[in-house]
């Protein structure tokens, strides 16, 4: 019966790493219901302390939810304990964002009473996670939705059921109510049938802007489940008048190239004013030649691993051709050492000739360089995409960062800075196709209850002051 089994496999062996049952959605989504009531009736102080004890257990698991994190996704071991150590930090972040953000507000008056501001959680919080990042990513919903007092249906990703039963294990330990986080193995269609269950209040989605859309559409008549969409990039970074060169080859290779471009906010498309195109592909060529590519465990550590599995790295590799035969010049093939494996090395493509070029994500390490002739030029092709996800400006004086900033259409917009590398202290969302204005990170607290307002005295006190006849 392996039909009715989900199997992951890690990317770099082709070895099975998890096996188990697809979950039944109802059954699990009716469970989290009944568990709703009492977890949001617990003050806020014993929930912070229950999401204070799940991040002791992740630190107690650290090593070995690292390992398991760079077995499933294939990325290095050194960049899967950055996840483990943002899934630990952002329990301390959520707490402060949800007293910043969705703190009590009290006015008293005598005459009027006190008028008060309260927020209350939605209820029955479905989290749908991607591959890339598949613990702090969904972690990054769970975690103030808890605090603000819902319950959890986590449906992770297809490609990592693994990460996914290990962080809900965490939870467990922490003492969690039973039933308050359910994991719900399964796919796509476990994740449509999540999303449009009566007894779902709220669908927080990561992942690409396709599957994003078929949710926005599929709750376009249902106004009252709450939806946040956190969806992919064509990301631009751009390049103008800058000495240093050096860095600038070094914030490109980590904007398009960490984790193998498998990162939302990676950088797509590198738009280069004329006067630096030569001296930027001086340095940025050799440098992508030299990025070691090799399996998570490697000694010395790769700088990527590899991407997620062969479907992945066959659309890529096809991708990369379907640019070439669109005019396309590659500047650093992209190659496939292994047939039988889905290791990738960067490939960097100029497709400036290239009339209509493709507005899509290509979720891996390839780079299309766009020569243009100035900052204006470069800022207008920084926006001819409908997604709005990151951008960067590499270059330039103050006047010209602020005129990026005031222009490009993005909800992360950095100067001499990488594109990725998102911090969890501040809000993290896009625009356009990556996004429908409800931002995570910081601003979760936002999305993960509402407020209320209230106008209370303690005994009734009025009088018709006007209009009575005698
Ligand atoms: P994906 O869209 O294929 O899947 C994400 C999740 O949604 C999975 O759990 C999947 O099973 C589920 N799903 C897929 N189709 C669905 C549907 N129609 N209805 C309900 N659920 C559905 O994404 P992925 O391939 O796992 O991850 C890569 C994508 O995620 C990239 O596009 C990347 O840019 C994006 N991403 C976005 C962010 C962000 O914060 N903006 C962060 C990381 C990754
Ligand atoms: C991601 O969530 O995919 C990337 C986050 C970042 O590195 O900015």
């Amino acid at each position: 019966m392996t039909d009715s089994l989900l199997v992951s496999y890690a990317p770099a062996t082709g070895e099975e790493v998890w096996r188990g049952a697809y979950g039944d959605v109802e059954a699990i989504v009716s469970k989290a219901r009944k568990a709703w009531p009492g977890w949001a009736a617990k003050s806020l102080t014993t929930r912070i302390e229950v999401v204070r004890r799940f991040a002791n257990e992740v630190r107690a698991d650290k090593e070995k939810l690292a390992t398991l994190i760079a077995t499933e996704t294939g990325k290095p071991l050194w960049e899967a304990n950055t996840e483990v150590e943002a899934v630990i930090g952002k329990v301390e972040i959520s707490v402060q964002a949800y007293a910043e953000r969705t703190g009590r507000k009290r006015l008293d008056s005598a005459m009027q009473g006190i008028a008060a501001v309260r927020h209350k959680p939605h209820g029955v919080m479905a989290v749908l996670g991607p591959y890339n990042f598949p613990a702090h990513l969904p972690n990054g919903h769970m975690v103030p939705a808890l605090i603000a007092g819902n319950v959890i249906v986590f449906k992770p990703s297809e490609k990592t059921p693994a990460v996914a039963e290990a962080l809900v294990e965490c939870w467990r330990r922490s003492g969690i109510d039973v039933d308050a986080v359910q994991l719900l193995v399964g796919g796509p269609n476990e994740g449509k049938a999540l999303t449009l269950s009566a007894d779902v209040d709220g669908v927080l989605f990561t992942g690409s802007a396709q599957a994003g859309i078929s949710i926005n559409r599929s709750l376009s008549t249902n106004p009252g489940k709450i939806v946040a969409l956190e969806m992919g990039g064509n990301n631009p970074i751009v390049v103008t008048d800058t000495p240093k060169v050096v860095d600038a080859a070094a914030i490109i290779v980590q904007s398009a190239f960490t984790t193998a471009g498998q990162r939302c906010t990676a950088a797509r498309r590198l738009i280069v004013v004329d006067a630096m195109y030569d001296g930027v592909m001086e340095q940025l060529l050799p440098l992508a030649k030299r990025l070691v590519v090799d399996e998570p465990f490697a000694d010395p550590a790769p700088f990527m691993g590899p991407v997620i599995d062969n479907e992945t790295a066959d659309r890529l590799n096809e991708s990369f051709l379907e640019l070439m035969t669109r005019g396309g010049k590659p500047l650093l093939h992209m190659r496939r050492p292994d047939p039988e494996r889905p290791f990738l090395t960067p490939g960097i493509i100029d497709t400036t000739t290239q009339e209509d070029r493709p507005d899509i994500e290509l979720f891996g390490p390839v780079l299309q360089v766009i020569r243009v002739a100035d900052l204006d030029a470069a800022i207008a092709e920084a926006n001819n995409t409908r997604f709005g996800l990151s951008a960067s400006l590499i270059g330039g004086s103050p006047e010209d960062y602020g005129r990026f900033w005031a222009n490009a259409r993005a909800g992360i917009i950095n100067w001499n800075r990488p594109t990725n590398g998102a911090s969890s202290d501040a809000p993290f969302g896009g625009i356009g196709l990556s996004g429908n204005h409800r931002p995570a990170a910081y601003y979760a607290a936002d999305y993960c209850a509402y407020p209320v307002a209230s106008n209370e005295m303690e005994q009734p006190r009025a009088k018709i002051g006007i209009g009575l006849s005698d």
